[in-house]
Order: C-alpha cells, then sequence, then structure tokens
C-alpha cells in the first residue's frame, strides 16, 4: 500500500466514525503560543479546544498532520539519517475526541483500523500494546475487550525520574495539555535487533511504536501543577512513516516508497551512489522535506528562533553533501523532487516552490564559501589525535566559519570524538561580553594611519583592483592577518561605501588570489580613508598584496533602493505635512529606511497613504537620477535641499531625480527612480517631542511585507470562520458584541447567585443579646460581591451585624456591615478593624459599611470565632 493510500485511507476510517476531516496546520504554532517552537503533533491545532478555551462544530476530528520535531522539547536532529525512524519532518496522523468518547472508544477504533479486513488487515500477533502503570482501566480494556494476551501487555510506570515523567504519559510541552496513554507496538520480526518496550533492548528497531493513543485529562501549569481539563479527551498520533513502512513489509521508514525516491534524487543530485546503508543520503533525504515545509510556511534561515533551527538544519545537510564528495550547490535541486512526491497532499509546497528553491539555494551557497575551511580547521585540530575538540575551536567554527553546534557535534560522532561543550559556554559568554563592551566594529574605527587616502570607486564600479596599504588586528597595526582572524583593511583603490549619511557601510570579500577576507562593515577610519572591517576567512593577507575588492551586489542594490527612495519620500512628506517637516536622522540599512523628521503630531493614516502615493508615482514615473559635483553656493542657489546644522565642505555633491527631489547627498542611489521598486511604509512612531519616524521598504521587501500582511488577513478569516477579507470586520465586531452581552449576563448571573447567598446567610445568623449576627467566610466570591451582599443583608432589618471574608490567592478581603439603626452603638468600622488586626491587616470605613485586607489566612478561622464575643463586649 502507497504511502499517499495510507493516509487517505486513515481519513476515510475515522470519517465513517463520525469524525470531520481537518487539514494539517502550519508548522509555525499561532502566535500567541509561545510554548512550541514548531508544530509538534497532531494536537496543537487543538490544544484550546482541550483546554476549554475554544469550541469547534465538531467533537470529533481527524487530520494527516505536518509535524517538525527539531530544536524543541521534542528534538529528533541528532538521531536523523542513524535510525530506522528518526526525522526532522514526519506526518503524524491523529483522531481527536473533544470531550466524546473515551479510552473504550479510542482503543476500539485503533485496534479496528489496524487489524480489520477491510482496513489494514495485519497479523494481531505482531501486536503489542503498552499502558501507563497505574492506568487499570486502559489495561483491562487491551485484555478483556480486545482480547490482546497479558504477555503483550506491558505497563510502563514514571521511567524518567519524576511522578509523570513516562513513555506512557503525553505532554505537549512544559505546559498545556497532557495525560497518560497507551502506546501500540508492532514487531518487525526477531531478525532485527531490539527488545519489547521496557526491556534492556527497548531501543533497537524490531519494536516500533506505530501509535500512541493519549488519554488527555490534564493541564500542566508553569509551576507543574497539574489540573484536571474540562472533559476527558482523546488524542492519537500515528507516525505516517512508520505505518507505512509496516504495511510496505520493510524495517526501516527510509525504505517507503516515498523515501525511497528521495533517497534516489538525493543520489542523482550529488554524484553519490544509491544505497539504504549511507546515513547522509537519509540525512539530506529528511532534511530536504522538513526544509521545503519549514520555508513554504514562511520560515526564513536566520540567527535566531525558528529560524535558526532551520540555518542549522540546512546546513547539517549540506555538510553531507560534502561528505558525499559533493561540493557543489546541489540541496535546493531537490525541492522539486519533494513537491513531486507530497504536492498532491500539501499545495503550499507546489505554490511555493519556487521561493523554497531560491531560500535555500542562497543559504547553501554562502555556507558553502566557509564550510571547506573550517573543516579544513576541524581536521588540523585533530590531527595530533587527540579526543576531545577545544571549546575554543567549536566556538571558532561557530563564529568564523558558521557551523552551528550540533554540525560540529554530528562531525565528532563520526570519528567517536568528544566536545569541549562547557569551554564552548564559556567563550561564547566571552564573546558575549566583548560585545557589549564594544556593540560592533564602529569603536575600532578609530585607528593610527598615516599613509595615502583612499580612492573610493563605489559610485560607479562594484569591483577594484587595488593595493593592500594597511592592516589592523585588536586596533594595531599589523603586516598580515591569518585565517580566522578578525581585523580591518585599508586599501587604494574601494568600490566599499563607507557609513555615512544615514547609509550603512557595504559588505562584501577581498580577494588575494585564493586568500579571502570577508567584510562585515566599512567604516571611515578618518575622512578620505576607509577600513574594511571583517574576518580572514581562508589563506592570509599581507600589506602590499595586489586584490580584488567586491561588494556584495545583492545588499548594495538593496542599500540603494532604501536610499533613493528616503529621498523621494522625504519630499513626498514636505508636500503632504509642510515645509516645518525637517530631517532629524536616518538610517538607510540592505532591510528598510528608518526616517526621523520634524512634526508636531502623529501623522495620520490618510497622510501616510498620500505619501506613499506620491513616491510611488515618482518611481513610476522612472527619471533618471544624477549626481552632480558643483560649489556648496551654487548648489543651494539651484535649490538643493542642505541639512540644518550640517557641515558641508566647499563642493558637494548635488543628486538629483528628476524634478521631484534635489539633495546634498553623498550616497550611492539607483540609476532610475522606477529600480526602487514598490515602496511601502510599515510604521510611524513618536520618538521625542515633536520628532517622529518613519520606517518603510522597498523591493523585494516591500513584496515580502506584503505577503507577511496577507498571511495574517487569510489566518485571521480562517480562524474567525470569515467567508472573506471584506467579512472580517463585521465578524469581529459581531464576536465582541456577543462577548459584551455574555459579560452582562455573567455579571447579572453573578448578584443572582449572591442575592441566594445572602438570604441562606441570614437562616444562620446567631443571636448575641438583641443583634443578629451573621459571620462567614465565602471562597470564590470576589471583594465587589462581597459587598453587595453585606448590603443587601443590612438592608433586611434593624438589628443585623454581618461579617464576610474571602480568601483568594493567598489575601484576605473582609466586608462589615452593621444596620443603620444599631450603627450608632456597634461600630462596622471598629468590627473590621478588630478582624484585621488578627490576619495581618488593617482597614476601616463608615459606621455601617467597612472593608479591610489582611494576608494571615492561617489566623482567619480564629478571627471570626472571636466576633460573637467582640459584638456581646459592645452590647454590654
Ligand atoms: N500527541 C501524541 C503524540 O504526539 C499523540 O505522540
Amino acid at each position: 500500500m502507497k504511502t499517499a493510500e495510507l493516509r487517505s485511507k486513515f481519513l476515510h476510517f475515522f470519517e465513517s466514525k463520525g469524525h470531520q476531516i481537518v487539514s494539517s496546520s502550519s508548522l509555525v504554532p499561532p502566535q500567541d503560543d509561545k510554548t512550541l517552537l514548531f508544530t509538534n503533533a497532531g494536537m496543537n491545532q487543538f490544544k484550546d479546544v482541550f483546554l476549554g478555551f475554544d469550541k469547534r462544530p465538531y467533537s470529533r476530528a481527524t487530520t494527516a498532520q505536518k509535524c517538525v520535531r527539531a530544536g524543541g522539547k521534542h528534538n529528533d536532529l541528532e538521531n536523523v539519517g542513524y535510525t530506522a525512524r528518526h526525522h526532522t519532518f514526519f506526518e503524524m496522523l491523529g483522531n481527536f475526541s473533544f470531550g466524546d468518547y473515551f479510552k473504550h472508544d479510542a482503543l476500539h477504533f485503533a485496534w479496528e483500523f489496524l487489524t480489520g479486513k477491510e482496513w489494514l488487515n495485519l497479523p494481531k500477533e505482531k501486536l503489542l500494546a503498552t499502558v501507563y502503570a497505574e492506568d487499570d482501566e486502559a489495561y483491562n480494556i487491551w485484555l478483556n475487550e480486545i482480547g490482546l494476551p497479558a504477555d503483550r501487555i506491558i505497563r510502563i510506570g514514571d521511567n524518567k525520574g519524576a511522578k509523570y515523567a513516562s513513555d506512557n504519559f503525553w505532554q505537549m510541552g512544559d505546559t498545556g495539555p497532557c495525560g497518560p496513554c497507551s502506546e501500540i507496538f508492532y514487531d518487525h520480526g526477531e531478525q532485527i535487533w531490539g527488545g519489547p518496550p521496557g526491556s534492556a533492548e527497548e531501543d533497537g528497531d524490531r519494536f516500533t511504536e506505530i501509535w500512541n493513543c493519549v488519554f488527555m485529562q490534564f493541564n500542566r501549569d508553569e509551576a507543574g501543577v497539574m489540573h484536571k481539563l474540562p472533559k476527558p479527551s482523546v488524542d492519537t498520533g500515528m507516525g505516517l512513516e512508520r505505518i507505512s513502512a509496516v504495511m510496505q513489509h520493510v524495517h526501516s521508514n527510509y525504505e517507503i516508497d516515498l523515501f525511497v525516491n528521495l533517497l534516489r534524487a538525493v543520489a542523482r543530485v550529488t554524484g553519490a551512489t544509491y544505497s539504504q546503508d549511507v546515513p547522509s543520503l537519509k540525512v539530506i533525504a529528511d532534511h530536504i522535506r522538513s526544509c521545503s515545509f519549514l520555508v513554504a510556511d514562511g520560515v526564513l534561515p536566520s540567527n535566531e528562533g525558528r529560524g535558526y533551527v532551520l540555518r542549522r538544519i540546512i546546513r547539517r545537510a549540506v555538510r553531507h553533501g560534502y561528505k558525499l564528495g559533493h561540493k557543489q550547490p546541489f540541496f535546493h535541486l531537490l525541492v522539486a523532487d519533494v513537491v513531486k512526491e507530497m504536492g498532491n497532499a500539501y499545495p503550499e509546497l507546489k505554490a511555493k516552490q519556487a521561493q523554497i528553491t531560491e531560500v535555500l539555494k542562497l543559504e547553501e551557497t554562502r555556507f558553502a564559501q566557509t564550510l571547506e575551511t573550517g573543516l579544513a580547521l576541524l581536521e588540523d585540530a585533530l590531527k595530533d589525535g587527540g579526543k576531545t575538540l577545544s571549546g575554543a575551536v567549536i566556538f571558532k567554527l561557530y563564529d568564523t566559519y558558521g557551523f552551528p553546534y550540533d554540525l560540529t557535534a554530528d562531525i565528532a560522532r563520526e570519528r567517536n570524538i568528544e566536545l569541549d561543550e562547557a569551554g564552548f559556554e564559556r567563550e561564547m559568554d566571552a564573546q558575549r561580553a566583548r560585545a557589549r563592551a564594544a556593540q560592533n566594529f564602529k569603536a575600532d574605527a578609530h585607528l593610527t594611519y598615516s599613509g595615502a587616502d583612499t580612492e573610493f570607486k563605489g559610485y560607479s564600479d562594484r569591483q577594484t583592483e587595488a593595493k593592500v596599504l594597511a592592516l589592523y588586528r585588536d586596533g594595531e597595526a599589523v603586516t598580515a592577518l591569518a585565517e580566522g582572524e578578525t581585523g580591518a583593511v585599508v586599501i587604494d583603490f574601494t568600490p566599499f561605501y563607507a557609513e555615512s549619511g544615514g547609509q550603512v557601510g557595504d559588505v562584501g570579500y577581498i580577494f588575494a588570489g585564493e586568500n579571502r577576507f570577508e567584510v562585515r562593515d566599512t567604516q571611515k577610519i578618518k575622512a578620505k580613508v576607509f577600513g574594511q572591517f571583517g574576518v580572514m576567512v581562508s589563506g592570509n593577507l599581507k600589506v602590499g598584496d595586489a586584490v580584488s575588492a567586491k561588494v556584495d551586489d545583492a545588499i548594495r542594490n538593496a542599500n540603494m533602493r532604501n536610499h533613493s527612495a528616503t529621498h523621494l519620500m522625504h519630499r513626498a512628506l514636505r508636500d503632504v505635512l509642510g515645509s516645518h517637516v525637517e530631517q532629524k536622522g536616518s538610517l538607510v540599512t540592505a532591510e528598510r529606511t528608518r526616517f526621523d523628521f520634524a512634526h508636531p503630531q502623529p501623522v495620520t493614516p490618510a497622510q501616510i497613504t498620500e505619501v506613499e502615493q506620491l513616491v510611488n508615482e515618482a518611481i513610476l514615473a522612472n527619471v533618471p537620477v544624477s549626481a552632480e559635483v558643483k560649489a556648496f553656493d551654487e548648489a543651494i542657489k539651484d535649490g538643493a535641499m542642505a541639512l540644518f546644522g550640517e557641515k558641508y565642505g566647499d563642493h558637494v555633491r548635488v543628486l538629483k531625480m528628476g524634478d521631484f527631489s534635489t539633495e546634498l547627498c553623498g550616497g550611492t542611489h539607483v540609476n532610475r527612480t522606477g529600480d526602487i521598486g514598490l515602496f511601502k511604509i510599515v510604521s510611524e512612531s513618536g520618538i521625542a517631542a515633536g520628532v517622529r519616524r518613519i520606517e518603510a521598504v522597498t523591493g523585494l521587501n516591500a513584496l515580502h511585507f506584503v505577503q507577511q500582511q496577507e498571511a495574517l488577513i487569510k489566518d485571521a478569516v480562517a480562524e474567525l470562520k470569515a467567508q472573506s477579507a471584506a467579512d472580517l470586520l463585521p465578524k469581529i465586531q459581531a464576536t465582541q458584541a456577543h462577548a459584551k452581552q455574555l459579560e452582562k449576563a455573567l455579571e447579572q448571573a453573578k448578584g443572582e447567585l449572591a442575592k441566594h447567598a445572602g438570604a441562606a446567610l441570614l437562616n444562620d445568623a446567631e443571636l448575641v443579646g438583641t443583634a443578629r449576627l451573621v459571620v462567614q467566610q465565602l471562597d470564590g466570591v470576589d471583594g465587589n460581591a462581597l459587598r453587595d451582599i453585606v448590603t443587601d443583608l443590612t438592608g433586611q432589618g434593624d438589628n443585623l451585624v454581618v461579617l464576610l471574608a474571602t480568601v483568594q490567592e493567598g489575601k484576605i478581603a473582609l466586608v462589615a456591615g452593621v444596620s443603620k439603626a444599631l450603627s450608632k452603638s456597634v461600630k462596622a468600622g471598629d468590627l473590621v478593624k478588630t478582624v484585621a488586626e488578627q490576619v495581618g491587616g488593617k482597614g476601616g470605613g463608615r459606621p455601617d459599611l467597612a472593608q479591610a485586607g489582611g494576608t494571615d489566612v492561617a489566623q482567619l478561622p480564629a478571627a471570626l470565632n472571636g466576633v460573637a464575643g467582640w459584638l456581646a463586649s459592645q452590647l454590654a
């Protein structure tokens, strides 16, 4: 049975049992769920339904869910490639009951699907089950109802060192829904090594868990306390790849139809020979799935969070390609194969195929540039036969060559080498401290230099031939920079723009033959001397070397688009808001432009729209952008905009964009305004009195922004079950109105309850002299309701004295009341004070109504008992 057939058979089985087929949710969990890195189980999208916070129109559901288990609580990354059944990405088939059926039906359904003639028809004697040790109910269902022999039902207790820490107690994360579970295992036969669950050999591949049936009963909070769920529920999960292996009579997930095709594809693009015995092929086949699906769901490689997990997976795959002897980019070529295998079940893959390919290609190309040098460094560190890799080397691999820690660990594992993890952590701490102290390379920009000036060629050229004039390491001039060292390079002709006028410095490379220095920033050391700051990523560089200097085109183009857009925006702001708009600061990077300007109040949405319109019109006019060096006075006479307080030389560069804008500017700009592409403002805020800040994006960044907004709207439409985006607002208004109504109804209901509670209390009143005394602790009633009850009670006669207390979250609230007529002789304020003093609080109020607080909950019963005596003494 093919994997695709199995997927749909499962869904249809549960549909026939009254379950709604629900689509897989995104691999990126909904924004408000901070407890999850990636979607890691079918139940994630139903978390709030289990918790009772959300309701669905169905109480039974079934899904085939995309899951990623890498980097979070359930992390399988390091096992991938080395076992028969671990994946970073897999599909989980599941059925769910939200307070509908429980253990009995869950286990009967599973059994019927697995063994039923018209379903999977698996031999019963191949199946085993585990149950949580205390779960007699599940045990008995297996034994007495289903008829599984006792020797194939295994009780597993808390085998992980704490209460509920067990293979048979499942929880989604450190907090959230959880419960005991019963797992079904398949015996692949004695020719495969391994033992049944609970035995010493359980990690072998003979007995594989194929289905986990969780009996959701609790919500675990941050303190580890288990709260009962509103209704006992069911959450099950069956790994599609594992059950496919069973159905296709193979013993490894990598031998199923889908994976055989992917492994062959990996062999094709890397030039390796197809084999089931080469872990690298499996690693790559696994990783291309997770990476493709993650990018399809909007995750991009980055240095933190989800993006860093993606980066780690891509880099691990690239390293395994290298291990197979393939040094050219290959990984992105596999996207088409994943789409072929899975695009029908997951249309988002097809839709985003081009984007996924592009993202992976860029990332692997970047890493390929440092991989080889990094590996050579590692070889060098190991050549004397040491068995431990030092923290310093692991750190250098990480920091200079972009080797994530787990990638180095992967290599170490192949060679039986230990990693000095503590040493690595120390290096990381030291780096964080350095970063805090120095912020960035700029601190280094005060370098002593007395040589010739730099000639900047970057207005016209992206690459120049040049000579190294000076080198720096740790702020000191040196004659050479060695591999791995960070420092600065001064060359005579440079295409690198040095940060100024708000535009950040260029990045790129300086080559001397095979030797390569990666430029990560460019800053002015002196007015006319540029320092290229960065890292010697391979070989070395000496003063006097002939070099070729090349800026990173993509980043420079993005910088230029944003800088040119800033000029147009400046002009548009003056047109829309008035000529008082004056630039107060700006920052132009590849990602965005940030522009600060004088304006007394927030820019309204309508004004923003107008500015966007004007700028985009100027872009579409596609006028040439020209620069001319002129005498300062002449430039001003010609109408160029100079910045107040800025120092200019006698000669200035005048940057002109048709009739739209003329400014004095030394920055780099596009050739024609049309090169900017779409311009979009993304935020407006105030940063000081009278100063506003606008951030905007251009080109592809603008497209990505619009796409993200669109995705948000789509999610909102789906979440609110609206027809379309136009339907959103009325839906939200209706939901809010409904919530208000409910709040009102709740308030009324509370009031009613309080009245009833009050009436009951009156019946229990105690006679003290001529007064009727009511003293009660009413937990779960808030302070306001308590006051209402007291007022209500004291109004029901002339001789009532009432003291009510409630304890909420360790705090005591007290309310005392006395009927008007009696309050001349017995004062509510005195009463509440006497009681409060005994429970560590104080308070007071009017003679007929008074309130107080307290904290000493243990003393409360005694204090309440003393009230009758106190009252008697007042009346005597
Ligand atoms: N949520 C359960 C699991 O992931 C079914 O194993």
